[in-house]
């Protein structure tokens, strides 16, 4: 029996849960884990609809009795007042940011608006409906965070515990650690019962063409050069978006309020070698490419300022406190990535817009 079903077979309260950044990336794959798994609770998705929101990602959910979409920004704070009262909410989910590092450094402004102001609103908004609920405890915020506030790792440095002390690197980086700071206070001073997650990168269905993932696999299906930065040698720790969403989950039900917990997926790679990985599945699963090897196409380019040498978690804690581990394997959740974007290229040929043409430009010229 999966953790999920386990919750469902128990008696549970229904959740009335506001997703923010359920147009995004992770926040949609959520989106559809929970209305897959809770279909009696009431989800309410929150998203501006920036570059990276996709309202077609949840086009399979519109007109369902549960479901709410909602377009707004969670800086408006008379938006998320009305929401939570007017949903009586008693679960946010919190995705909502600003959240690659490249455009970070080109212009940091929106990072700060969105993931500091932003967060802030929200928390500040959930107090004062959290307490005017009669501080109910199995109600929850859940700050979704990154591993990249922990900053960089040496070749043989431990992995990230909770207790890692903070040193972001990049402008992202560094809002996404002031809204973690904050997630943490509203605990220690009012009592709201945030937790905090950190994972590592995440890949899967539904991500925006700009992260490293997904930018490889469809510059091999175009042809385009493969664009590696500096050496190639930066080691990530990959998770695959299935297995993020189910962590969240048992987070959500069986975390501790005050509490900090990091996911990651069990398998460091090197970028080169990830980028090989692709190029290999390519050349097996896309039967017409224009450049074949793909392999032919990588490119080492301009490294990207500050760029942190590794990320990696461990993360016992969630494993021994909440039972959690990730199922997928790199290989696996690559060939299942892949597998996807070959099938759903509807959903991101539209992406490639002038205006993402002109970012490509701004950032690999
Ligand atoms: P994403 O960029 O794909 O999606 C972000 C979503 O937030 C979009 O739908 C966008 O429209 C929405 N949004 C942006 N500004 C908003 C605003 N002011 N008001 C309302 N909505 C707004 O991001 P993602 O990759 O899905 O990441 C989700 C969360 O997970 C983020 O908080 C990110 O920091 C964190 N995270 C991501 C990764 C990763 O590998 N993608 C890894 C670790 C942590
Ligand atoms: P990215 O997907 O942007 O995630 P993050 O910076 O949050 O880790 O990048 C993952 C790694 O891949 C990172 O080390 C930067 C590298 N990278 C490239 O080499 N080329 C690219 O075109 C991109 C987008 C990333």
């Amino acid at each position: 029996m999966t953790y999920s079903e386990q919750e469902q077979s128990l008696s549970r309260e229904p959740r009335l849960i506001l997703i923010t950044g359920g147009a995004g990336f992770i926040g949609s794959n959520f989106v559809h884990h929970w209305c897959q798994h809770y279909p009696e609770d009431r989800v309410v998705v929150l998203d501006a609809l920036t570059y990276a929101g996709n309202r077609s990602t949840l086009a399979d959910l519109e007109g369902t009795a549960n479901f709410r979409f909602v377009q707004g920004d969670i800086c408006d704070r008379p938006l998320v007042e009305s929401l939570l009262r007017e949903e009586s909410i008693n679960t946010v989910a919190h995705f909502a940011a600003e959240s690659h590092v490249d455009r970070s450094i080109l212009g940091p402004d929106a990072f700060i608006r969105t993931n500091v102001v932003g967060t802030f609103t929200l928390l500040e908004s959930f107090r004062h409906h959290w307490e005017s609920r009669g501080r109910k405890e199995t109600d929850r915020f859940l700050h979704v965070s990154t591993d990249e506030v922990y900053g960089s790792l040496g070749p043989d440095d431990h992995p990230f515990t909770e207790t890692t002390p903070y040193a972001p690197n990049s402008p992202y980086s560094a809002s996404k650690a002031g809204s973690d700071h904050l997630a943490r206070a509203y605990y220690h001073t009012y009592g709201v019962p945030t937790i905090i997650t950190n994972c590592s990168n995440n890949y899967g269905p539904y991500h925006f063409p700009e992260k490293l993932i997904p930018l490889m696999c469809i510059n091999i299906l175009l042809g385009k050069s493969l664009p590696v930065y500096g050496d190639g040698q930066n080691i990530r720790d990959w998770l695959y978006v299935g297995d993020h969403c189910s962590a969240l989950d048992v987070v959500i039900h069986r975390g501790q309020p005050g509490e900090t917990y990091n996911v990651g997926g069990n398998n460091e790679v090197k970028n080169i070698d990830l980028v090989n990985m692709l190029c290999e599945l390519m050349n097996e699963l896309a039967p017409h490419l224009p450049v074949r090897p793909a392999q032919k196409l990588i490119t080492y380019v301009k490294d990207r300022p500050g760029h942190d040498r590794r990320y990696a978690i461990d993360a016992t804690k969630i494993k021994t406190e909440l039972g959690w581990t990730p199922a997928e394997t790199v290989e696996g959740g690559l060939r299942r990535t892949i597998e996807w974007y070959l099938t759903h290229q509807d959903w991101w040929q539209p992406l490639l817009s002038e205006e993402y043409q002109a970012y490509y430009r701004q950032v690999y010229a």
